[in-house]
């Protein structure tokens, strides 16, 4: 069936964070959801479960269960079993709870910024201590490219750290890490002793084809000490409904975890797992069509910002569809202010990413070609305007 992700689907007064956050003529690039319909197989799923008209405990876990493992064995040669998931209501909740559950006060978690903002809160809203460490900025060309500094992730290690939460694929830089990079990685988590939460809820947005790597499968022994936070939300652009999952291994953290959640974090719900078991059981058309025309809006977003707006610096996402942009060389007091008032286009700030985010905006190409176009034509009229 062909999907045509050109049209424009009008979102204000909508019940939308991004649209309705901002007066009328702001257009919205920042939260990370899409401006697209979710695949066709989940809205018939969730109208037919609407229809039914009774909204009675759901009982779907297994067949969704059943589905998640086939789905990893098929992309990942990932083998898991049904008793090594744990559903969750979304994934920071899994990082507040990975945090409260394997570190103690005075204990810390190590991660690498900058980072989705959720990263940097979750530690302190557990009562413990965050640590970070910068990736490594590059400039290749007129672009930038961010890299995992290994030599800052053993000087930034304390006796207190427990934790690395890893974002992989990474928002906001969009790195898809390598296998080296993550196996690097491995080696000095396996040598300290460290618990790793990976989230990896982006995975299945890797722009140039690339197969996405679980940390979690580098070895047994990462296995075994690894927590992977995984959802359809992004992929499918259901993340208004909520709806996540835990692969959790080792059977002493997922104890852990289970006893941690007790009572206070809610089931799936019948709504959120219909359309996960939709989404993975039949979004793939519309994802193989999805992925063609995140990259067509990266690769239009990259020549335009080269061709028209030198001052600017961007990554090239590998994966996401996200941008960090670096404004730094273009002297704005607050880049971020200075496009929502003057070009009328709102993005993330790039100082809520914690240490390196100073001076970046994050852009989100999840839309139209004609929204992102709009955008980045205002911004050139701005920066010129001055
Ligand atoms: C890396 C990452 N993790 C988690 C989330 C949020 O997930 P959830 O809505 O399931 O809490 C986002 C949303 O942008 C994200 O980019």
């Amino acid at each position: 069936m062909p999907y045509n992700f050109d049209q424009v689907h009008p979102r204000r007064n909508s019940d939308s964070i991004k649209w309705d956050a901002y007066p009328e003529d702001v257009l919205p690039l920042w939260v990370a959801d899409m401006d697209f319909p979710s695949p066709a197989p989940v809205l018939a799923a969730l109208q037919q479960r609407v229809a039914a008209g009774i909204f009675g405990y759901g009982s779907v876990a297994k067949e969704l269960a059943e589905t998640l493992c086939e789905r990893l064995q098929q992309r990942y040669q990932w083998t898991v079993t049904p008793e090594h998931l744990i559903f969750l209501p979304n994934l920071v909740s899994g990082l507040n709870l990975v945090c409260r559950t394997f570190a103690k006060a005075g204990e810390a978690a190590l991660v690498q910024t900058p980072i989705y903002p959720p990263f940097l809160s979750a530690p302190l809203n557990q009562g413990i201590k965050l640590q970070t460490l910068e990736l490594t900025p590059q400039q290749r060309g007129k672009q930038l490219h961010y890299e995992i500094d290994e030599l800052g992730f053993i000087a930034s290690l304390t006796p207190e750290t427990r934790l690395f939460l890893l974002c992989n694929p990474h928002n906001p830089v969009g790195r898809h890490f390598s296998r080296h990079e993550l196996e690097a990685l491995a080696k000095l988590c396996l040598q300290n002793d460290l618990i790793i939460c990976s989230d990896e809820v982006h995975c299945d947005l890797n722009l140039d084809g690339q197969s996405h790597i679980p940390f979690a499968t580098l070895s047994p022994e990462i296995a075994q000490r690894c927590i992977t936070l995984l959802a359809p939300s992004k992929t499918f652009n259901i993340a208004g409904l909520g709806g996540s999952f835990a692969v959790v291994e080792n059977p002493q953290l997922r104890k852990q975890l289970l006893a941690a959640m007790e009572g206070l974090i809610p089931h799936l719900n019948v709504l959120n797992s219909t359309a996960m078991l939709a989404a993975y059981q039949h979004g793939e058309t519309w994802l193989q069509a999805l992925i063609p025309y995140l990259r067509g809006n990266r690769d239009f977003l990259v020549n335009y910002l080269a061709t028209h707006l030198p001052q600017l610096k961007t990554t090239i996402p590998e994966a996401t569809y996200l941008a960090w942009l670096d404004c730094r060389d273009a002297n704005l007091h607050n880049p971020y202010q200075f496009f929502l008032k003057q070009a009328k286009v709102a993005f993330n700030e790039g100082k809520s990413f914690g240490k390196g985010g100073e001076g970046f905006v994050r852009l989100n190409f999840g839309c139209p070609r004609s929204t992102l176009e709009m955008a980045l034509e205002r911004m050139r009229e701005a920066l010129e305007k001055r």
